[in-house]
């Protein structure tokens, strides 16, 4: 069935739908290597045979049960040193995306940029720019929502949007919202520090005492938010500290 992305202004009006690939994420790195292709391109799979998240993590996601998907944006005038904000701006286009279909649920965000309902990862985003000169000139925005997957390898970390429901979804209907939302969040103007604040007020852990690991070592604190950088700050008895990504992870149960 043909899809077509009808409620937003341009994002997915150019849609490559492809039954199986790697990773979207790739492929749409590759068609930015070659072509120029439209912004607001949406790269969409109904199945990842070799789907990245962060660092080196994997990403595995049943076919034709969830959303796996890449937007190709082309930032206008988005200083490198502003990256976070691409991020800030996607997650909160996810929780937005959540909060329309799951009824009194908490959706928050566990920086820097994993979707977490009921202590479990619903939604993971792995955000690819190019940079040249001070600015980001092109993004490719890796968004997998799981939708209607029921069974995980470890159920105690994943969930999805019919475990907590407990009823299935329409995925063209929630890839139509998630899109909606992901381009006004991207076309929002809000500055740095609003969209802190906004991210902050879904951060996953905030002000709860908690241990996390830095290092080869436990360190005790809470979280009480982000600063300009993108950088996690927790209060700890030595005072506040930042903390990059992949330098602290949140302990073992998490
Ligand atoms: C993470 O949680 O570490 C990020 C996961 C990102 C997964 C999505 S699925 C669509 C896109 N293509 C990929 O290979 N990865 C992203």
């Amino acid at each position: 069935m043909a899809l077509f992305i009808y409620k937003t202004k341009f994002t997915g009006k150019s849609l490559i739908h492809l039954q199986q690939i790697d990773s979207t994420n790739t492929y749409a790195k590759e068609l930015l290597a070659k072509t120029t292709p439209k912004n607001g391109t949406v790269i969409l799979a109904d199945e990842q045979l070799n789907g990245r998240g962060q660092g080196t993590n994997i990403w595995k996601s049943e076919a034709r049960k969830n959303i796996t998907a890449s937007i190709i944006y082309f930032p206008d005038k988005l200083l490198a040193i502003n990256h976070f904000m691409l991020n800030m701006k996607v997650a909160l286009a996810v929780v937005a995306t959540l909060k329309q279909y799951l009824n009194n649920q908490l959706i928050q965000i566990k920086w820097p940029n994993d979707i977490y309902v009921d202590e479990k990862k619903i939604a993971g985003i792995l955000i690819e720019n190019t940079i040249s000169g001070q600015f980001i000139t092109k993004s490719v925005i890796g968004i997998g929502l799981n939708v209607n997957q029921t069974h995980f390898l470890d159920l105690t970390l994943a969930t999805s949007m019919q475990i907590v429901e407990k009823t299935s979804f329409d995925l063209n209907t929630v890839l139509q919202t998630l899109l909606v939302h992901i381009e006004n969040w991207y076309m929002s103007d809000y500055s740095k520090p609003e969209l802190q604040k906004k991210y902050e007020f879904n951060l996953y852990l905030k002000n709860i005492t908690h241990s996390f690991m830095y290092k080869e070592s436990i360190i005790n604190g809470k979280i009480i938010g982000v600063n300009e950088h993108g950088q996690l700050l927790i209060e700890t008895t030595n005072g506040i500290e930042a903390f990059n990504q992949r330098e602290i992870s949140f302990g073992l149960s998490r």
